[in-house]
């Protein structure tokens, strides 16, 4: 079936498709109509413009939104840094901080924690570059176990964040509206859009990337033509929703409203005395967005041979290098395998771009799950040019399998990003979390067998001219 069937059901409307330039309002006539900053914009709202791209990026690349608001975002008082931010690095953020090293690692899964909201419970687990150059990216583990406070907000001045629902609801309400991410599902949360993190089904586990360049898009598909993998039409924004709490009369008492802004991987917080989620009518195609992986159309081999892992791409984020990303988005999802005479596991792989999976649900077809295994909820690493592939079990069961068409990852995905940077481990990922297997390489691969039988009267020093 096409579409994930969620215990917990759909609540909001929403726009479909990916990068449509989208309007939407709460109230008839809040949206100006054929110009975008009146003089006196309608119902005594104020016209903000949020550019997620420099004015003059290329018509095609070029992303905006104007919201229509009780205030606009500029009324507070300054910043102040916190100082206990939960991103466990060296402050301030330096990427010296992070451990580069070629080591292949998986984590156990993550545990769960009571004590935080989403913010609170952010990890950052690995990373390269620097977000104050607007290049690099940040993985993330997230565990929480209240909702935020309905008086605080948070944006990422530092990139875009893909949020992958692992374990629990993530009820999203944003300035521009609500979305819905269940396990299943991922959204995107522009970078500088503010948002706040409910948790309807209690505590919630999950993973998220960052990238300080750049936006997400779909992948080119090529020969495969104008439909497949992600369909634009199954991205879905949010509609225009507001509350009114504002100025000397708020209800909620003055300098209520608690704004975080992580900036350099640091946290800073100010305190204002109006709600952030004042945005009464929109307009743009800069926006934050929610995707069903069950909508994904896997493609594959019908003959011999799997293609790329690329080929499961849902969403990427472009270098300026055509063809090699920032990062990529891609899944495992359930598939057919029919490859006739063909390994039909992920080969063994060594690749100049590196490799962080993680599992949402089920298990994955190159590794065994349980204790100690690749479990949902955890998560592994392969570097650049790190070798990996099918633990010893995996390979030799694939080796000998019956070659009949199989239905593989049912109840199951698995995802990578997948990056050209090098990546570096923060010490919160090599050490505080204490999740990291220490036989993962042992495990895995050391029982992987020697299968070669020279020939007989074959030599080994063929290259010798004679
Ligand atoms: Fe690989």
């Amino acid at each position: 079936m096409p579409v994930t069937d969620f215990e917990f059901k759909e609540k909001y409307r929403y726009k479909n498709g990916f990068g449509s330039y989208v309007e939407t309002e709460a109230v008839p006539g809040a949206l100006p109509v054929g110009y975008n900053s009146p003089q006196q914009p309608p119902h005594g709202l104020y016209a903000e413009k949020l550019s997620g791209t420099a004015f003059t990026a290329p018509r095609h690349e070029n992303q905006q939104t104007w919201c229509y608001r009780v205030l606009p975002s500029c009324t507070h008082p300054p910043f102040e840094e916190d100082l206990e931010g939960p991103f466990n690095l060296t402050k301030p953020y330096s990427p010296a901080s992070l451990r580069i090293i070629p080591n292949q690692l998986r984590w156990d899964p993550f545990d769960h924690d009571d004590q935080t909201d989403f913010v609170t419970g952010l990890r950052l687990i690995a990373g390269a570059g620097d977000p104050t150059l607007k290049q690099g990216i940040g993985m993330y583990i997230y565990a929480a176990g209240k909702s935020m406070n309905s008086h605080s907000a948070f944006y990422s001045a530092d990139g875009d964040l893909l949020i992958v629902a692992q374990d629990g609801v993530l009820d999203i309400r944003t300035e521009l509206g609500w979305l819905l991410v269940r396990p299943m599902e991922i959204c995107v949360i522009p970078r500088g859009i503010k948002y706040q993190v409910h948790l309807p089904s209690g505590p919630v586990r999950g993973y998220a990337l960052e990238i300080y360049q750049g936006h997400f898009t779909l992948p080119e598909l090529g020969p495969i033509g104008s439909n497949c993998l992600a369909n634009a039409r199954d991205f879905q924004a949010p509609l225009a929703c507001f509350s009114e709490d504002f100025g000397a009369t708020a209800a909620s008492g003055p300098n209520s409203y608690s704004i975080t802004a992580k900036f350099n991987n640091g946290l800073f917080v100010t305190k204002q005395n109006h709600t952030p989620f004042d945005v009464v009518a929109w307009h743009g195609n800069y926006y934050p967005y929610k995707y069903d992986l069950g909508r994904f159309n896997t493609i594959g081999t019908i003959s011999f041979d799997h293609p790329d892992p690329s080929i499961f791409t849902v969403l990427s984020a472009f270098s300026d290098h055509p063809g090699t990303a920032v990062a990529d988005f891609v899944i495992f999802p359930p598939r057919w395998l029919v490859a006739e005479d063909t390994f039909r596991p992920p080969w063994y792989h060594r690749n100049t771009m590196s490799e962080f999976m993680g599992l949402i649900e089920g298990v994955y077809d190159a590794k065994k799950g349980g204790s100690g295994g690749f479990m949902p909820g955890g998560a592994s690493l392969h570097n650049v040019m790190s070798g990996h592939g099918p633990d010893a079990e995996s390979c030799e069961g694939a080796r000998n399998a019956e070659l009949k068409p199989m239905l593989v990852g049912k109840g199951s995905c698995a995802f990578m990003f997948e990056s050209y940077l090098m990546v570096g481990v923060t010490e919160w990922g090599l050490k505080t979390c204490r999740k990291v297997q220490s036989a993962y390489n042992e495990h895995s691969w050391n029982g992987v067998k020697v299968h070669w039988k020279r020939p007989e009267g074959a030599s080994t020093d063929g290259h010798l001219l004679k």
